[in-house]
């Protein structure tokens, strides 16, 4: 079965080919990043404009990569929540007229859940080894969500962050450092060849399962004060091992907090494996602390697959549409949609 897959919820307009929920026929991403640089972070009208621009050549696009023409595909899915409303309803109408022009079923699907899904694309299948019931943390620019999956489609909201999600606090921190947008990556390079001397705070919230990263953002803005970094100063030149140094503790503040806490959900539920999925999770110290640490098997999606796509929409449909899941013509998008 031949899935196409749509998603609009943020800055990527994003099309993907996936046969039987696993194996990637095509995978295109039509990026926004260099429109939304100049603001510092993504502005939702700019979004949904060039949404408007890109979907129907992404389409085009992933359908030639696959080889495939419509009367291959089986069915359409969509992102139709959470995200941006105006970008989301780019996604959503044109899936619907798609499906309805070439007699399709239309599925909706819960981008958060398509980030689980993630896992089941390209490589070990997670219903094979290690089984449920499953861990997942969702970690992307708009969620920190640790979620128990009893089954397929089986979910449970066990903690979430009561602030600024993690990959917000990964774009805060890199514009206070005057590094660019979005700010995971950034980060990410800038703390290569640290020596790790600048430590960080982290918020436990003992007994709960919540993540906070408020206060690790004004701590670093603070630091970065005292310093003489923020705000910077055009006169002076950049402290590039300043700059080393501050990322990395930041970095490993973040990745710490997230693996202690992961483990200890995954060995509260007595859970078989624990699955990564967003953005943050195509972080490298994340994967590596959390993979060293875990006693259980750790299933990560391979970095470009962490990042939003169309394919995690199509790999999650395609379990959908065995348990006869198909969305009607009315369905909405739902920016604030939750998993569990
Ligand atoms: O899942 P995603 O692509 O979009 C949302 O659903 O939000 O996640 C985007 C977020 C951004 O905040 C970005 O800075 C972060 O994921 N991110 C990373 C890395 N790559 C992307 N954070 C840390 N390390 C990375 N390598
Ligand atoms: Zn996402």
């Amino acid at each position: 079965m031949k899935i196409l897959g749509i998603e609009t919820s943020c800055d990527d307009t994003a099309a993907s080919v996936v046969e039987d929920g696993r194996l990637l026929l095509s995978n295109v991403i039509a990026s926004q990043v260099e429109l939304h640089n100049r603001y510092g972070g993504v502005v939702p009208e700019v979004a949904s404009r060039q949404h408007v621009l890109e979907i129907i050549p992404t389409i085009q696009e992933s359908l030639a990569q696959s080889g495939c023409s419509f009367n291959d595909i089986d069915a359409i899915a969509v992102t139709n929540g959470p995200g941006l409303a105006g970008s989301l309803i780019v996604g959503l109408n044109t899936a619907k007229a798609l499906a309805f022009g070439n007699d399709l079923p239309l599925i909706g699907i819960n981008h958060l859940e398509g980030h689980v899904y993630a896992n089941w694309l390209d490589g070990d299948a997670p219903d094979e080894s290690p089984g449920f019931p499953l861990l997942c943390l969702i970690a992307s620019g708009g969620h920190t969500d640790l979620i128990l999956m009893s089954n397929h489609g089986e979910y449970e909201l066990l903690g979430r962050t009561r602030d600024d999600a993690a990959g917000e606090a990964f774009d805060k921190a890199a514009r206070v450092l005057g590094l660019g947008f979005p700010g995971g990556p950034e980060i990410q390079k800038a703390s290569q060849n640290a020596l790790g001397n600048i430590d960080m705070p982290r918020a436990w919230l003992r007994g709960s399962l919540d993540f906070s990263f408020s206060g690790l953002k004004t701590a670093f803005l603070n630091k970065a004060k005292d310093l003489g970094m923020y705000p910077p100063d055009p006169s002076k030149n950049v402290d590039e091992e300043q700059i080393r140094e501050m990322a990395a503790g930041f970095q490993m503040s973040v990745a710490d907090v997230i693996a202690v806490k992961t483990i200890q959900a995954a060995t509260q539920y007595e859970v078989k494996g624990i699955l990564l999925g967003g953005g943050v999770a195509a972080n490298a110290k994340l994967r590596s602390v959390l993979t060293e640490r875990s006693d259980i098997p750790v299933i990560i999606p391979a970095p470009r697959l962490c990042t939003d796509n169309g394919a995690m929409i199509a790999a999650c449909a395609y379990f959908k549409l065995n348990k006869q899941h198909e969305s009607q013509w009315d369905l909405d998008v739902y920016p604030n949609l939750h998993l569990g």
